[in-house]
């Protein structure tokens, strides 16, 4: 199994396996919400067409794609007892933010996913602003960049929004759809806005437009939590459910085991 080389919330990794045996055959593979690719590096198909919302995480997989070795030796230089300090990490930590060149920003970008805090992701007025991640020896993934390389040769990365990609789907297509989750909590007092900023009308058109393209014949597979929501939002999809055990907060006591749901809409049979 191939790992991705970026650390990613919601990443799909230890899934795969469930993921792949019920993703349908088909031509190309679309991944509307993409991520750190967990699924794209371990399925088999011909053509790939990749997309996200996050406009630095595909500018840097368009880097690697096109340069290659050149730009993971780059990234090399990134990774030494010099750049893991707190100071150097908010110097380059700005010039992320402020940076026009794309071959520096996405180097930057992977220097930022492994020295941040967590690896997290998160963006305010100021731009790229999670905090130094105090790690004693970040790792430089150098051979799983290399893989995703390899793979990427058969791959189109775009940064759109699902609706717009979806859109582009066409009959021989399999989607695979993984939107940020469903909020745990989300019952009467919903407000329609998640943390994450994928609202529930996000949610409900996803799920239109994966019955619409399921009756055209092209199938699609949505991951989530399972939640009321999903149970309602699902009815029409060939659902499959199953336990994960994930750390829900940094406290080992909190550790449960959430309920996740794959989604297939337009499988064959259906
Ligand atoms: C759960 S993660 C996907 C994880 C991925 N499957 C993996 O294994 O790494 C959800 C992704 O959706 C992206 N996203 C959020 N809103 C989006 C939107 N409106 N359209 C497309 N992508 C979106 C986020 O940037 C994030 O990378």
């Amino acid at each position: 199994m191939l790992r991705p080389f970026l650390k990613w919330a919601g990443g799909k990794y230890r899934l795969v396996g469930r993921i792949r045996a019920k993703l349908p055959a088909g031509s190309r593979l679309i991944e509307p919400f993409m991520g750190s690719g967990a699924v794209f590096l371990n399925v088999d198909y011909d053509a790939y067409l990749l997309a996200d919302i996050n406009a630095d995480l595909m500018g840097m997989y368009q880097t690697l794609q096109v340069r290659g070795a050149e730009f993971i030796a780059y990234c090399r230089t990134f990774f030494t007892p010099e750049t893991n300090t707190s100071e150097r990490y908010y110097a380059l930590r700005d010039e992320f933010n402020t940076t026009r060149d794309s071959w520096h920003k996405s180097a930057l970008f992977l220097y930022l996913n492994r020295h941040g805090y967590n690896g997290l992701v998160r963006y305010s007025k100021i731009g790229f602003n999670v905090p130094f991640g105090r790690y004693t020896r970040p790792y430089f993934p150098e051979r799983e960049m290399g893989y995703f390389a390899e793979r990427a040769q058969q791959a189109t990365f775009v940064c759109a929004d699902f609706r717009t990609v979806m859109g582009q789907a066409q009959l021989g297509d399999v989607v695979y759809c993984d939107p940020p989750y469903v909020p745990l909590s989300t019952t009467a007092n919903f407000t329609g806005y998640a943390a994450s900023g994928f609202t529930q009308d996000d949610q409900r058109d996803l799920v239109i437009l994966a019955k619409a393209l399921g009756e055209k014949g092209i199938p699609v597979l949505i991951s989530n939590h399972q939640s009321e929501f999903t149970e309602t939002a699902y009815q029409a999809a060939d659902v499959e459910q199953f336990k994960v055990q994930r750390f829900i907060s940094c406290d080992g006591a909190n550790r449960n085991a959430v309920g996740e749901v794959l989604a297939l809409f337009g499988g064959p049979g259906q």
